[in-house]
Formats: structure tokens, C-alpha cells, sequence
């Protein structure tokens, strides 16, 4: 174990993992905020309040909500825009496209999508992305006052749980929410929810080696396979592979490269199914928008 300060790692080395997951993933990011800026105050009132027919309380015995009021307390945008949205036939509920205005949903069940996005519409679950600093440990709290990321976490929230684990050597996305159905799938197996890693090793990669993870291999607590390997840099016997796998087991990405004669000197998560870590510097943490979220649930089923 290294004694080196939390965040920092101690293989001060030529491949920084971190600067090459950066670059790695140039891409603006294909999953907005939700539309930072708008709120259902923002609806501008009529010119004359009299032009406007008297509104009962709209359709008062229909239940749900109307649709473009979701949405615009979910800050896609103004009700008029979603009206407008709808109008373009952007907006579907339930997996059918929405062209008529008056639609009313239940925001707790009905699954609705913009622009092929699913959106997240429960007010009350967080979900934050979090940079993972070396050296601390996926613990709400240790007994033993080591660094853990509950001390990074503060009070953000009630009820927050990590969705699995990263090493407490392991750099990179972790994803922590309060929806516990969520963080349960995420983490379970038979969700197979890819993960990605960028690993610093030691020695020269053999040629066929990605061949050799895809079909698998044995290790101690039975057979690894991963979904696919790179070399992504090479220089002075130190080589950075990326891997992805849909693994859970403990240690297993440092197992795994151990096991075929890498040892890894450095590990770090860039991405967990369709989340990246993008540019987050270490240690910082992010709130999900809307459409990640939506993003996370539609990849394990809720
Ligand atoms: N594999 C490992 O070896 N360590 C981690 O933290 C995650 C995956």
C-alpha cells in the first residue's frame, strides 16, 4: 500500500493515465445538463390577462400532469418551447410519439423521451459522478480515520450509496446515488454494465494479448473475459492499455493484467456504461443531468 497523500499518485512516471483519459475523450460531452436555465417561472404571462379564456383548473378529473408542465419543471425548456416540441413530434410517452397538445403524464411511471433521450423525472434521487482521488477509500466512513469518499461527499445529500467500488489505489468514476434499485443494478452482474480503464503497466504488451482477453482467461475464483482491449501508448517499458470489461469482481482489472504478466502501476475508470469521466479534474464531483440518469436506468431496465 502506498503511503503517498490522498489524490496523488505515487508513480511519478512519463504516461500520466489521467492527462491520456482526458485526451482520449475529446468529445464533447452527447449528454447536456437538462437544460440549465429555464424554469417554470420563466413562462411569460399573457399580454392581456383577459385575451387568455378563464382557466378552470384544467381538466381538473384527468389525472396526471400536463406533459409540457413536466418538462419544463424537468428544465428541458419553457412550456411553450415543449409545446412547440410536441408540435415537432420530438416528445414521446411510453415509447409513442406525442403530436397532440393536453397529453397528461404520471412523471413517477410514464418514461418520456426527447429528442430519443429518455428523461429523468423524480425530483427527490440524485445521482453524481465523482473523481475518484488515489488513495482514498469507497467508504461512507472508516473506523480506522483513513480517507473515504463519505469525508468528500459531506452532507450533498441523504441516503447516498456508491455503486461498487473502486480500490482505494484506483483512480476515476464512481457513481454514488440515493436511488438504491439504481445502485443496485448498476453494480449487479447480470446487468453486465461495461466499465472502462485505463491501466499503466509495466513491460512490453504481446501482439495477440487482446485476442487472448477476448477469449478469456482463468483466474483463481474462475474464467475473465473483456469486451475489449487497446494498447494506447507505449514508452521506456511502460505501456497504457485501455480495457473495458463488465466485471464487478474485486481487484480484477489488476488480477487480470497480473495474471498475463502486466503488472499495473496505475489504474483509472474513465467511463461506467454511458457515463465518462470526460474532464473532471480529480476529486471534484458532478450531478447527473436528467438525461444521464435516464441514460443509466434505460441500460438496466427501470
Ligand atoms: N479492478 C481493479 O483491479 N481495481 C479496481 O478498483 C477496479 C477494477
Amino acid at each position: 500500500m502506498s503511503t503517498a497523500p490522498p489524490g496523488e499518485h505515487p508513480d511519478s512516471n512519463p504516461l500520466d493515465a489521467a492527462e491520456l483519459a482526458a485526451e482520449l475523450s475529446t468529445d464533447e460531452p452527447t449528454l447536456t445538463d437538462g437544460g440549465e436555465g429555464w424554469s417554470e417561472d420563466m413562462e411569460l404571462a399573457p399580454i392581456h390577462p383577459g385575451d387568455e379564456p378563464p382557466r378552470r383548473d384544467e381538466d381538473a378529473d384527468r389525472t396526471g400532469e400536463r406533459l409540457q408542465k413536466v418538462l419544463a419543471r424537468a428544465g428541458v425548456a419553457s412550456r411553450r418551447v415543449v409545446e412547440d416540441m410536441i408540435d415537432q413530434g420530438r416528445i414521446s410517452v411510453n415509447g409513442e410519439q406525442v403530436r397532440v397538445q393536453g397529453k397528461r403524464v404520471d412523471p413517477h411511471a410514464d418514461r418520456i423521451e426527447v429528442d430519443g433521450s429518455r428523461i429523468e423525472l423524480s425530483d427527490d434521487r440524485v445521482t453524481y459522478a465523482m473523481n475518484k482521488p488515489f488513495g482514498v477509500i469507497t467508504a461512507m466512513s472508516d473506523d480506522r480515520g483513513r480517507d473515504t469518499i463519505g469525508d468528500m461527499l459531506g452532507d450533498l445529500a441523504p441516503g447516498l450509496v456508491h455503486v461498487g467500488r473502486l480500490d482505494q489505489d484506483t483512480e476515476g468514476l464512481l457513481l454514488i446515488t440515493n436511488d438504491g434499485e439504481l445502485a443496485h443494478r448498476l453494480a449487479h452482474p447480470s446487468y453486465e454494465v461495461p466499465k472502462t480503464y485505463l491501466a499503466q503497466v509495466s513491460g512490453s504488451v504481446p501482439r495477440d494479448l487482446g485476442r487472448r482477453l477476448r477469449n478469456g482467461v482463468d483466474l483463481d475464483d474462475g474464467p475473465v473475459k473483456v469486451d475489449s482491449f487497446q494498447v494506447v501508448d507505449t514508452h521506456a517499458g511502460q505501456s497504457v492499455v485501455e480495457i473495458v470489461l463488465h466485471e464487478g469482481r474485486k481487484h480484477i482489472v489488476r488480477r487480470l493484467l497480473a495474471h498475463v504478466g502486466l503488472p499495473v502501476s496505475r489504474l483509472t475508470r474513465t467511463s461506467v456504461g454511458p457515463i465518462a469521466l470526460q474532464r473532471m479534474r480529480t476529486g471534484t464531483i458532478r450531478r447527473l443531468s436528467r438525461q444521464e440518469v435516464g441514460a443509466l436506468k434505460d441500460l438496466v431496465g427501470l
